[in-house]
């Protein structure tokens, strides 16, 4: 994360906090920010004033908080405030705010202030698990971010019930990263063309039954959104995956590892850099029935399967100048194996990912990783949220030692 300590010196922040029960980590928040500089002014729900008294975030602000629209000393502070601000921050934001942001509801200072909003939005939605994957609360998300909101997304683990789920507000660290990419955003990745494969393959043995893996395709379009904030030009090839399309990203949807191989192979020359995080299945049926098999057809015999091709490998034999970076999925001696593969496959980078057990990279929100590169010793990262995770691989890739930024002739991907 950013920590330098000036670093949004100048900066003015709204944050608002609204009546969930991580309304007290906005108290952290609020230290964070102003520990780097920001002049933070405190906007509050009535509901969130039950859960942390607006005197506490007046004490750590240093300013009056903002609660009622129809106090007095208000007066219209609404409309200055907005108007003045660099990020308006919602955090924790309830499933009801989210709904009335969506909406354009001004029952109360939030929702007011949001409409004169002249600076980005960043909400940071906190619920139960069943609330966050509600469709109305999904809609009313993908809503805000179509009008051009940054939604962090809760995190999984133990919510306030004693369930477990996906409604954790995000991480402090994961905030403040977002608020300084929303602030400064990097665009160290402008002029780059970025093919980017993710998710699993599924190999069909019958109209209904298939091989396939867990991979949930988050750490691929992670790489893809954050490619795209950096300037990139981001074409997704993605296999079966429930995740929407970043902003500002291509997406070519395909099923197979050949399908997955012939939509690369297709974008290949158009390519600066080549990321390929998709769990590519490693074997299909010999024979993929046309009709559903019937059990009782079945005697016990072996189904016979074949290898898929090997992407990688393939598109190494047409490569011109394109990075190639690869990421690995290894259950043990990830370092020793992860070698052999990125020697094996001619890769200018390869990323190991621990799968199985309980901190498998599949379907998990959070990742830790081995970069290993042909001339450096292996480099280990931290756990940390996938989206964060894919900045700091961005980083790496544009140190990669012995690769200058190619540039082959520019073409346009076809979509
Ligand atoms: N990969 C590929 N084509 C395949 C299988 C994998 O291009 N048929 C790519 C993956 O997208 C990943 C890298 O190769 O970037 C390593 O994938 P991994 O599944 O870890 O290794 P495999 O080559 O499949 O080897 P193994 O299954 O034996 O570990």
């Amino acid at each position: 994360m950013p920590g330098a300590h000036s670093q949004l010196a100048g900066k003015r922040v709204v944050l608002a906090v609204t009546g969930s029960i991580a309304a007290y980590k906005a108290i952290g928040i609020l230290r964070l920010l102003t520990q780097q500089g920001a002049c933070v002014q405190v906007v509050m729900t009535n509901s969130a004033t039950r859960f942390v008294t607006p005197l506490t975030f007046e004490v750590l602000s240093g300013s009056l908080v903002t609660c009622d629209l129809f106090s007095g000393r208000q007066d219209m502070k609404h409309l200055s405030l907005t108007e003045q601000a660099d990020v308006m921050l919602v955090a924790p934001c309830t499933a009801n705010t989210l709904a009335k942001l969506a909406l354009g509801l001004a029952d109360n200072v939030l929702g007011t202030m949001a409409l004169t909003l002249q600076c980005p939005l960043v909400i940071c939605p906190a619920m139960d698990g069943e609330m966050w994957s509600h469709p109305t609360v999904q809609a009313h998300a993908k809503t805000l971010q179509s009008r051009g909101a940054t939604i962090v997304e809760p995190e999984n683990g133990e919510l306030a019930s004693g369930q477990w789920g996906q409604g954790r507000l995000a991480t402090e660290e994961t905030i403040l990263t977002t608020v300084h990419n929303v602030l400064q955003p990097r665009r160290d990745w402008l002029g780059e063309r970025v093919l980017i494969s993710a998710g699993p393959t599924r190999e069909p043995i019958d109209p209904v039954r298939f091989f396939s893996n867990g991979s949930s395709g988050k750490m691929g379009y992670a790489m893809a959104e954050a490619a795209a904030v950096r300037g990139a030009e981001v074409v997704l090839v993605s296999g079966p995956t429930h995740l929407e399309c970043p902003q500002g990203v291509t997406r070519v949807s395909v099923v197979t590892a050949h399908e997955m191989l012939q939509a690369l192979t297709a974008r290949f020359d158009w390519a600066t850099t080549l990321i390929m995080t998709a769990a590519v299945g490693d074997f299909r049926a010999k024979e993929s029935h046309s009709h559903k098999m019937k059990k009782d057809q079945w005697n016990g015999e072996a189904l016979a399967v074949e290898r898929t091709p090997d992407i990688l490998l393939a598109l190494s034999a047409l490569r011109t100048n394109q990075r190639m970076i690869g990421f690995a999925a290894e259950t043990d001696d990830l370092i020793e194996h992860g070698q052999t593969k990125l020697q094996n496959k001619q890769l200018n980078m390869l990323i190991v990912n621990q799968v199985g057990g309980e901190q498998s990279a599949f379907g998990n929100d959070s990742n830790e990783v081995i970069v290993l590169t042909p001339n450096s010793s292996p480099c280990p990262i931290q756990r940390m949220p996938k989206r964060e995770l894919a900045d700091v691989l961005l980083d790496h890739m544009n140190n990669l030692s012995g690769s200058p930024r190619p540039q082959p002739p520019v073409s346009h991907p076809i979509s």
